[in-house]
């Protein structure tokens, strides 16, 4: 059985995946704060679920016979989940957080023993396309590595990595969206100063990054190769890149991941 304590955006993303993907509804648990989440997740998903509405003891139930237990509370709850929660654990439970920020050590500092992973998703996770970086505490064998590995690819792509590496991941592929979202915010409103209406702008755009980004993955083609392609020597294309190549944009994109980088560091206490 997999316990999830927390359920919201990434917890029942990571649940509707896994269901998806053959996992035993009726093997999976979750909880969440009100009593309305809990039974849109049960109706929509059949899975079980409690409230801490209805129960207060709810999270503690939840894990009664688990082998998993993923928290999918907000970071500055899962230590006190991980307290909560102790005592109904048996000895060999994974414990899996997706919180930003909250480092293995901390966690393992109150499961002593336990196989503690910690997990960063992204967004795209909800659709089944999403990146996950899983960095196993020292606790962890091979089993349990392919148990958690399992779990997260059945909403996207793995990539096992050391903890140390965690917010340097988080900040390609767990800001990454935001910054892909950012470059299309920009682009439609060019097309729309170029006088098209915005939906015309709108289907313009998400077509060129969807399409690109398929064709860069089905092509096995490197980016670089695929740009030179449709860059003719002297055409329309390769005045666009001067451009970006004379503002330094591989400067630009490096300070702004540094400077993400930064305020991880800061949020999980390690730097000033
Ligand atoms: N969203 C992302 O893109 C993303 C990406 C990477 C990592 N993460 C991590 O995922 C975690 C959750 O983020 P989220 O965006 O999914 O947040 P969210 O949508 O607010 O989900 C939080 C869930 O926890 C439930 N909850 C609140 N207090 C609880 C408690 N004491 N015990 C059990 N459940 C409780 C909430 O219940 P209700 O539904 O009743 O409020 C909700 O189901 C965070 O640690 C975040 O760092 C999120």
């Amino acid at each position: 059985m997999i316990s999830f304590i927390g359920a919201g955006s990434m917890g029942s993303a990571i649940i509707r995946g896994a269901v998806n993907n053959g996992y035993d509804a009726k093997q999976i648990t979750a909880t969440t704060k009100s009593r309305e989440s809990s039974v849109q997740l049960s109706t929509e998903l059949g899975i079980n679920s409690f409230s801490l509405e209805t129960d207060p003891n709810a999270n503690v139930k939840a894990v009664a016979g688990a082998k998993m237990v993923v928290l999918g509370v907000k970071p500055y709850q899962i230590l006190d989940s991980i307290d909560e929660i102790l005592d109904s654990l048996q000895s060999g439970t994974i414990v899996v957080s997706v919180a930003a920020g909250i480092t293995i050590e901390a966690m393992q500092e109150r499961l002593p023993g336990k196989p503690v992973f910690r997990v960063m998703p992204n967004t795209p996770s909800m659709i089944g396309i999403g990146v996950s970086g899983v960095a196993a505490g020292k606790h962890c064998d091979q089993q349990h590595i392919k148990q958690v590995v399992d779990l997260m690819e059945s909403v996207g792509e793995v990539i096992q990595c050391e903890e140390s590496q965690i917010d340097a991941l988080s900040t390609i592929s767990g800001s990454g969206p935001a910054y892909v979202f950012y470059f299309i915010e920009q682009f439609e409103k060019l097309a729309i100063e170029y006088g098209f209406s915005p939906q015309q702008a709108a289907v313009m755009v998400r077509q060129t990054f969807l399409g690109a980004s398929e064709l860069v993955v089905q092509a096995g083609s490197s980016p670089e190769e695929l740009r030179k392609r449709v860059t003719s020597p002297n055409g329309t294309t390769e005045k666009a890149i001067e451009v970006f190549e004379n503002s330094d944009v591989h400067k630009i994109f490096s300070e702004a991941t540094q400077s993400a980088l930064k305020r991880a560091r800061q949020i999980a206490g390690l730097e000033g």
